[in-house]
């Protein structure tokens, strides 16, 4: 079979399960960030329920979904609009917004300057300080809000990843208001992508953003609600905003199951804190396994996964091809602007899962790859 090089996400099981002649539930997926609980039970409830709907086409307007993220983010259902996944709002919103150049902090995830390379904009990196666990730069960032300009270039907005993926860096929500302020003082664009922020709330601008000119949150049901394979994210901005990006949808791009699961699945506030307990104690527990790996180096996380560095002499390339050939997928950052031929992201999965990679990944340093 003709190898698959470039891999741009992580989340390929199908094509690790062809490879590997296995099945996809036999592949263990450390590349993509999912919640390791699972979805809640109340979601598989809600989906039974809703089999008849099946056959009529999916509310467009989303209508109950809203009203539940209104509620739960104590915001109107004019300030939201659901996308099929949040990759799709991010699809959409270079023409929504008419942005022609967007600065993005570096490294960071793809997708920011795929669409905008889609839409026929272009992008601009400012990159993250290393020797600084690549903290989010919102000074620079004020100071390119106020001038409109980086490296020579003008921009029309910012999007920042909050936490940041895949370095799992976020500052506190006063330091993003700062730079919000500037947005709306400059009229430029601030997007915050908070698809992971559900794992340090503390941190999210909502539900204040909702209402703050010149912002867009993106925020995604994949990750913590756990249901990449439904395919649900939504932005939170002002209503003009929102009817900017809503003109931009396809009609029916959330189908119906997602959108009943999703509100099953914002309403189980008992599963979503028993998330949040299992990933303190879970992540804690692997981060002090991954420091032990001989010469790994660890950044401390406001997400549900890792970005470390693997020790000097090693390629994240080789080492995520030996552990995919045993059927475990990591993220390769390698080719991430701004990251080294060391680096890597890992998800915190269940405690099984993790002492497997552990083990897996301990094998691999000591016996040489
Ligand atoms: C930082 C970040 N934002 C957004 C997304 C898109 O997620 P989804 O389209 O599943 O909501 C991803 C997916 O990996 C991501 O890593």
């Amino acid at each position: 079979m003709p190898r698959l090089k470039a891999r741009l996400h992580g989340g390929d099981i199908y094509s690790a399960a062809r490879e590997l002649n296995r099945d996809p539930a036999e592949i263990f997926d450390f590349s993509a960030s999912i919640n390791p609980l699972g979805p809640s039970s109340h979601v598989w409830k809600a989906i039974t329920a809703s089999r008849h709907l099946l056959s009529h086409y999916p509310d467009p307007h989303c209508w109950d979904l809203r009203q539940a993220l209104a509620t739960f983010w104590h915001t109107d259902p004019e300030q939201i609009v659901v996308g099929n996944g949040s990759t799709e709002l991010i699809d959409v919103l270079p023409r929504a917004l008419g942005m022609h150049r967007l600065l993005v902090v570096q490294p960071t995830f793809s997708e920011y300057a795929a669409a905008m390379k889609r839409a026929g904009g272009q992008t601009t990196s400012l990159y993250a300080d290393r020797s600084n666990q690549y903290a989010l730069p919102i000074d620079r960032l004020c100071r390119v809000m106020e001038t409109g300009r980086h490296d020579g270039r003008s921009i029309d907005g910012i999007l920042v990843g909050h936490p940041n993926s895949p370095t799992g860096q976020a500052c506190s929500a006063d330091h993003v208001a700062r730079l919000a302020t500037v947005a709306r003082r400059y009229g430029r664009w601030l997007v915050i992508d908070e698809a992971f922020a559900d794992y340090c709330p503390e941190r999210s601008v909502l539900p204040p953003a909702s209402s703050w000119p010149q912002v867009v949150v993106l925020r995604s049901m994949t990750k913590f609600y756990a249901l990449p394979g439904l395919r649900v994210g939504y932005a939170v901005a002002t209503p003009a905003v929102i009817r900017r990006l809503r003109r931009q949808l396809p009609p029916w791009s959330i189908s119906t199951m997602g959108q009943v699961a999703a509100i099953a699945a914002l309403r189980d506030v008992a599963h979503a804190q028993r998330s949040l307990r299992f990933m303190a104690r879970e992540r804690e527990r692997l981060k002090k396994l991954l420091a032990a790996l001989p010469g790994c180096s660890v950044l401390p996380t406001h997400a549900n996964y890792f970005f470390m560095e693997l020790p000097r002499g090693r390629h994240t390339h080789d080492v995520t091809e030996q552990l995919r050939n045993e059927g475990l997928l990591v993220r390769d950052c390698s080719s991430i602007p701004g990251c080294n031929a060391r680096s890597i992201r890992l998800a915190v999965r269940s405690r099984q899962e993790n002492d497997r990679l552990i083990q897996a990944l301990s094998n691999l340093l000591h016996d040489g790859v």
